[in-house]
């Protein structure tokens, strides 16, 4: 049942399915550029399933709530191998400002169906949650199983993880040409945004999304301790803490390969995340970064045998970070054959 495995991609998908193989006693060389280097280091890092539910996006959140199940014991391996706490807080507080906000968060709780997973709060309980939030909220609700961790540290945790496990390393691109020569009795592509130039039998999309990082100053109040999401006139914004301050998210649009940092979409951003946590405004500015969502027409990722010894585990979307577990173990059973039923 042992493999040698080329794996293409050394995001968080990449190398959650290195180890995931490396560890079943595969021989797993991850062959990427500059690993880490995409969406992965862009994540705003929530681990959210139950507050990305939308109705018609069942298969996605049966696969996020598994995922989460997975998170706790994925990080608390990881935990020896990162430079600092994975897990940055648990919980998130859903903030809506008008009467169309407030209906969003209703359907996500239709979706979820289960109040103790998803589940209305009153605004004192959102305002004990979330000190320091506009009064101006129209409705709130929560998430309390729902946690976040530090994308940048998973990341670097599941490298060091990779290479303790034996994983080897190609800094080296791989062009579209090159998958069918790449070693071993299985090619897995994890590629993200990039996959589809690989093996254009892949419908993945870049959806673009602009991600801003500010850093608490001295006279600041602190980051929540919570995940604050917040529908604002019917955009979202995420406000996802950090040990030194908060990641802002995201933009989300439409535009090929392009990384180049939009000043109007962002300044939109800010000025919702401001509108219910007005303190932020004191926050020192840190990072503004672009990346792309490997995105595909049903939101699902792949993961699946694409031919001869071919196969794929990209398509996270909006959902990298949370899927991460899931998929090094879906894929590691893929490539090893020991479960007969192919997602994708
Ligand atoms: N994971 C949230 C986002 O893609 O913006």
């Amino acid at each position: 049942m042992k493999k040698t495995v080329t794996v293409v991609g050394g995001g968080t998908i990449g190398l959650s399915v290195a180890r995931a193989l490396a560890g079943r006693g595969s021989t797993v060389t991850v062959v990427d550029p500059c690993p880490g280097s995409g969406a992965s280091w862009v994540a705003g890092g929530m681990i959210a399933p139950y507050s990305e539910a939308w109705p018609g996006e069942e298969e996605l959140y049966r696969l996020g709530v598994e995922s989460l199940g997975l998170w706790e014991g994925f990080a608390r391996d990881l935990q020896p191998f990162a430079d600092g706490p994975l897990i940055t807080s648990r919980g998130t507080v859903h903030l809506a400002v008008d009467d169309g906000d407030a209906a969003d968060l209703e359907t996500i709780a239709a979706a979820v169906g289960e109040p103790a997973l998803f589940g209305p709060l009153r605004p004192s309980a959102a305002a004990r949650a979330v000190p320091g939030a506009a009064p101006r909220i129209r409705a709130a609700a929560h998430a309390p199983q729902e946690i976040a961790v530090d994308n940048r540290l998973v990341h670097g945790a599941l490298l060091a993880a990779c290479r303790a496990a034996g994983v080897t390393f190609q800094e080296e691109s791989v062009r579209s040409g090159d998958v069918d020569d790449l070693p071993g009795d299985a090619v897995i592509l994890c590629a993200g945004a990039d996959s589809a130039a690989l093996a254009p039998e892949l419908e993945v999309r870049p959806v673009k999304g602009e991600v801003v990082r500010l850093r608490r100053g001295p006279t600041c109040l602190p980051p929540p301790e919570v995940t604050v999401r917040a529908r604002v006139r019917g955009r979202q914004v995420y406000v996802v803490p950090r040990a030194d301050g908060v990641v802002v998210g995201a933009t989300q649009y439409e535009n090929d390969h392009d990384l180049g940092v939009r000043i109007g979409p962002v300044v939109e951003l800010l000025d919702d995340a401001f509108t219910v946590l007005p303190f932020l405004r004191e926050y020192e500015f840190a990072e503004v970064t672009a990346g792309l969502r490997p995105t595909t027409a049903g939101n699902v990722p792949v993961i699946a045998p694409l031919r001869g010894r071919l196969f794929a585990a990209t398509g996270h979307g909006r959902n990298g970070l949370l899927l991460a577990p899931v998929t090094g173990a879906r894929a590691a059973d893929m490539v090893l054959q020991q479960e007969v039923q192919a997602w994708s």
